[in-house]
């Protein structure tokens, strides 16, 4: 299957209608911005300068202010992940119900470090702070899907099964 490219941003066909869509709905250009991001980051797993830039165009607004942005709120990414990006919470529930061994274990079984991308850009890896599962700790994300009440050996089963 191919993604229908605009030739003028580089993103998908699909995500420019989406962010258009949107632009005549909202008061401001501007009030789209995080949306807009969030187009570039589900494309490109992450945001580059040149992206940025376009953002800022797109929204009618200063770069500043989308530097403002994607440093304020973790969940942008400013450097390139993995294909399978995993994301442990480190906070407090997690923490108490054994987070710390678990992103150990985590880290030794996918063979990366904080925020490093394997050589085979298969995984990335970062520990992040609560992510609202605090019911269910421990908890991972990988990309935007959330595991719950893991164990290390859980953990292992998920990540075995993915490609
Ligand atoms: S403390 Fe981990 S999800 Fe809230």
């Amino acid at each position: 299957m191919t993604t229908k490219v605009d030739q003028s941003s580089g993103l998908a066909a699909a995500a420019e209608a989406r962010i258009d869509d949107l632009q005549r709905r909202y008061p401001t250009k501007a009030a789209t911005l995080l949306h807009v991001l969030w187009e570039i980051q589900w494309q490109d797993g992450w945001i580059s300068e040149d992206r940025m830039r376009y953002a800022a165009k797109r929204c009618g607004v200063p770069i500043s202010k989308v530097l403002g942005v994607v440093s304020f709120y973790t969940m942008y990414r400013t450097k390139p992940v993995g294909r399978h990006h995993v994301q442990v919470c480190r906070n407090i529930c997690c923490h108490i119900m054994g987070a710390a061994p678990l992103i150990e274990h985590i880290k030794a079984k996918i063979g990366v470090g904080e925020h490093e991308v394997s050589a085979d850009g298969k995984w990335s890896f970062e520990e992040v702070e609560c992510m609202a599962g605090c019911a269910w700790a421990p908890m991972m994300a990988i990309n935007e899907a959330y595991h719950e009440n893991l164990t290390p050996e859980k953990a292992d089963r998920i990540l075995g099964e993915l490609v």
